[in-house]
């Protein structure tokens, strides 16, 4: 799969820094709005945006099993997985991060004409 990816932050130290355990941070990323989370697993980027019917996942929380549940419904999703945790056959729309010497990125896969 094709991907481009933008930069989030400058390290792995500062990744660590910024980011609060199970908090749930906001950001752009080629114009789409996107949740980065951190848990004890590792760090995890998702569209802000609940595949169940639209909510932003941003105001929604994490339980304690770690799975972030949405406002809206409380759907509660594995955000290492993306999967719906209860039953429905929903997943979020999931990014992956790739931490290198030059910074940490998150990528978007590439549309047909970006290619
Ligand atoms: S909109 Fe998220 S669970 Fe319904």
């Amino acid at each position: 799969m094709n991907y481009k990816w933008q930069k989030i932050c400058e390290s792995a130290t500062e990744l660590e820094n910024l980011f609060l355990l199970s908090k749930i941070q906001t950001m752009q990323v080629f114009g789409t709005r996107v949740c980065v989370v951190k848990t004890a697993e590792g760090v995890y980027a998702f569209r802000d945006k609940c595949p169940h019917n639209g909510a932003a996942l941003s105001m929604g929380f994490f339980n304690e099993k770690e799975e972030i549940v949405c406002p809206l419904h409380r759907y509660p999703f594995d955000v290492k997985t993306g999967k719906a945790t209860a039953g429905m056959a929903l997943c979020l729309d999931t990014f992956p991060l790739k931490i290198q010497d030059d910074g940490v990125f998150v990528g978007m896969k590439k549309s047909w004409w970006e290619s």
